[in-house]
């Protein structure tokens, strides 16, 4: 009892202390160099504070989040407008399980609270859902360090600096860089790069300015901010706010730390003692077996049984798991090799059973690597020529540099005798086409259906328009669209078809692709545009919108096309005709009506008459209006001109069969 009693009083005296503490607390400033025992840090998800101080925010468990808040609210006077200056500073760190991917960033964030029990991890930093993404209500400011491209949101590129207000569509953002005080001339800084670096953030009341510099802690803060953005924090904060750090993981996933942080209410935060920051934990190296010495021949016998016990498992084990040896070019690209042994591990010496799909380029195995329990897909591709491998391999790396929310991400590849192994991302419910065409997955609804039409058109925008080159496709389909755990759909497979360019010698022209979703000009030039790209992207559109294939023979002729079928409709007055009898009226009707209309739009025989991805994207937000832009209905006729007897001439010598969804490889002066 008197036990009882006594924990009793213990607990009301903590209380009070914790009381009297709150309020001797001066809630104007910390600094924090390195969060020891006496951090008053909050942690939630799967953040977590090593005994080194080191604040780690996520690990390598996959769709996770972790948040570290001060745990004392901050007061701001929001009817005193000149009272809401503030100042802060930390390091950071982000470790990728991979080289050059990782989660979803980490977002330093001001709130009025630090229940976050509605966010969504996925793509809002663990701050906003679905519903409240965006809302006014919501009173936050996160200064988003991101490194997943996500044109949902429609940042401006991956490895950026954002401003978020109260959602995930940044206000201001900028790639991540520093300007060198002394040339003057801007540095890029890799966040993934796995070494800390150093983020400040200044908001001066006077001028309404929210400042945001970045550095690596091997200088001191630059001069000339990265962001320098006009906000006027009184319509955006409440009286008390929280201020930490959200971070979230994805499919693929880093190491996401705070090295130490300093926070200031009256005046510039002090700035961070580099040097007295907690290490970050030793980083995996390419592990070398190190050198064997034999300083004594005593044993000659039992080192001559040993070698030649050692040499036969070496040779054993070679031809069991060789690679192709790596060729000088390869070398720069060592971090995106993986080893056979590995991928031989992961996918249980490619069984059968683990054959998750079959492509016009190969069998697709599912594994988990051995290491970190990633699950990933491995694609085989058999290749003969050595010839062009240089430029495909290079061509497959710059690829991996992608980044976009509705792409398969390839993570890296590996070369064996006559194949090549290409790795990407997991995704765990398969290919768009089962989902419309096999009865075993259940009907997507129309609210899913326009989402991954409009996943797949801002990737494909992603891939013509923003990123460093032009990257084409070449085979927009519904079975190259894969859906994650979220059913968003993902495009994968791009540019695998130029494996059959860099094999094939000059002389011929290949045109790769799938029957149904080629452009008609491709017939006769064999040369992939945009505007091919665009073809095919509105074959898919209509294959989503109509629940069928591009071309299926359903016993009427005038239905086989389904470009011509949907184009009849339309010219009948009646283009919800087209829609997919599945979905048994339940759609929005404006955007059925879009999409179908677009997709005719992109149908359109002439190249330089279909639109733009760019215009694509508008359409579907309905940024811009359509109009009248259809007028020409024989336009979309696309097989039924001149182009038509190529086309059918074709079918015929492929010996049409119902079901073209296989890739042909067509070449020119052959039989066309
Ligand atoms: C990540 O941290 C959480 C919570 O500490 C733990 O449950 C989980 O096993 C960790 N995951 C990995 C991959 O280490
Ligand atoms: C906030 O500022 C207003 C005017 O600027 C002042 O009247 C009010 O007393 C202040 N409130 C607090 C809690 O200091
Ligand atoms: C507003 O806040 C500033 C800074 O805290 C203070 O100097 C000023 O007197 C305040 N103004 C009013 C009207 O209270
Ligand atoms: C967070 O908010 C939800 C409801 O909005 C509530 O059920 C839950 O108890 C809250 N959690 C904490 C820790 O306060
Ligand atoms: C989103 O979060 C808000 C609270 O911030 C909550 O009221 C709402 O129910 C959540 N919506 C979803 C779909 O989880
Ligand atoms: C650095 O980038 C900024 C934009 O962020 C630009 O205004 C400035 O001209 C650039 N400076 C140099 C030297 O390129
Ligand atoms: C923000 O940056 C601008 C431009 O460099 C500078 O004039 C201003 O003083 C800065 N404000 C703060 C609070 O650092
Ligand atoms: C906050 O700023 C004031 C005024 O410049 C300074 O005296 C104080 O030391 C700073 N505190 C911290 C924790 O940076």
């Amino acid at each position: 009892m008197a036990i009882v009693l006594r924990s009793h009083h213990f607990l009301i005296l903590l209380y009070v202390s914790y009381i009297l503490l709150a309020l001797a607390q001066d809630e104007k400033g910390f600094i924090y160099n390195g969060f020891h025992d006496q951090a008053n840090l909050g942690l939630d998800g799967i953040a977590e504070i090593h005994p080194n101080g080191l604040l780690q925010l996520t690990n390598l468990s996959q769709e996770q989040v972790g948040r570290a808040f001060y745990q004392f609210p901050i007061k701001f006077n929001t009817t005193n407008s000149s009272s809401l200056s503030f100042s802060t500073n930390f390091v950071f760190a982000m470790v990728p399980n991979l080289p050059n991917l990782g989660g979803h960033g980490i977002a330093f964030t001001i709130t009025p609270s630090t229940n976050f029990t509605h966010a969504l991890e996925n793509g809002y930093l663990g701050l906003f859902n679905d519903s409240n993404n965006g809302l006014l209500t919501n009173h936050i400011l996160a200064i988003e360090l991101d490194t997943v491209r996500d044109s949902e949101f429609r940042d401006l590129a991956m490895n950026h600096v954002g401003i978020d207000v109260n959602g995930m569509k940044p206000v201001a953002s900028a790639p991540a860089m520093y300007s060198s005080n002394k040339g003057g001339e801007n540095i890029s800084l890799d966040l993934m790069s796995g070494n800390p670096m150093h983020l400040w953030i200044d908001y001066d009341d006077a001028e309404m300015l929210l400042n945001v510099t970045l550095a690596p802690t091997t200088i001191p803060k630059p001069d000339r901010p990265l962001l320098s953005t006009p906000i006027d924090l009184s319509e955006i904060l409440l009286e008390s706010i929280y201020v930490g750090f959200s971070s979230a993981t994805g499919t693929v996933t880093s190491y996401q730390y705070i090295l130490g942080w300093s926070f200031n209410k009256s005046g510039p935060a002090q700035s961070l003692d580099v040097s007295s920051l907690p290490p970050l934990p030793g980083r995996k190296g390419n592990e070398k077996p190190g050198l064997v010495i034999i300083s004594s021949l005593i044993a000659v016998p039992l080192v001559l049984i040993t070698f030649v016990i050692g040499a036969a498992a070496y040779i054993w084990r070679r031809t069991k798991y060789e690679e192709v040896p790596e060729d000088y070019w390869e070398e720069e690209y060592g971090p995106h090799r993986f080893s056979y042994n590995n991928l031989h591990k992961a996918t249980k010496g490619f069984k059968d059973t683990e054959v998750i799909g079959k492509g016009g380029f190969g069998k697709v195995y599912m594994g988990i690597l051995p290491s970190s329990n990633l699950q990933i897909a491995v694609k085989r591709v058999s290749h003969d020529s050595r010839q062009g491998m240089k430029e495909f391999v290079a061509e497959i790396v710059s690829m991996g540099r992608l980044r976009h929310r509705n792409l398969v991400q390839l993570l890296g590849y590996c070369r064996r005798r006559g194949e090549l192994l290409l790795v990407y991302d997991y995704m765990p419910n398969g290919s768009l086409d089962k989902f419309l065409y096999s009865n075993e997955k259940p009907n997507l609804n129309w609210v899913q259906r326009f989402r991954i039409i409009r996943g797949v058109a801002s990737d494909l925008l992603y891939l013509h328009e923003e990123w460093e080159q032009v990257v084409l496709h070449r085979d927009v389909k519904a079975s190259n669209v894969l859906l994650d755990s979220e059913l968003n759909g993902r495009l994968g497979d791009f540019g695998l078809a130029r494996l059959h360019d860099h094999g094939s010698n000059s002389q011929t022209t290949r045109v790769v692709g799938t029957v149904g979703y080629l452009a008609p000009e491709l017939y006769k030039t064999g040369r992939a545009t945009t505007c091919t790209d665009v073809f095919a992207f509105g074959a898919f559109m209509l294959e989503v919108a109509c629940g069928r294939r591009p071309i299926e023979d359903l016993g009427l002729p005038e239905r086989v096309i389904l470009i011509d079928w949907v184009a009849e409709c339309w010219r009948k007055g009646d283009i919800l005709d087209a829609s997919d009898p599945r979905l048994e009226g339940n759609y929005v009707v404006e955007e059925m009506e879009l999409v179908l209309r677009l997709g005719l739009f992109c149908s359109h025989s002439i190249p330089a008459a279909r639109p733009s991805m760019k215009q694509v994207m508008q359409f579907l937000d309905g940024d811009a209006d359509m109009g009248e832009l259809l007028h020409d209905s024989a336009s979309f006729r696309s097989f039924k001109s001149n182009e038509s007897s190529d086309f059918t001439s074709f079918l015929f010598s492929q010996g049409f069969a119902p079901s073209m969804s296989t890739t042909y490889l067509i070449s020119r002066g052959g039989s066309l």
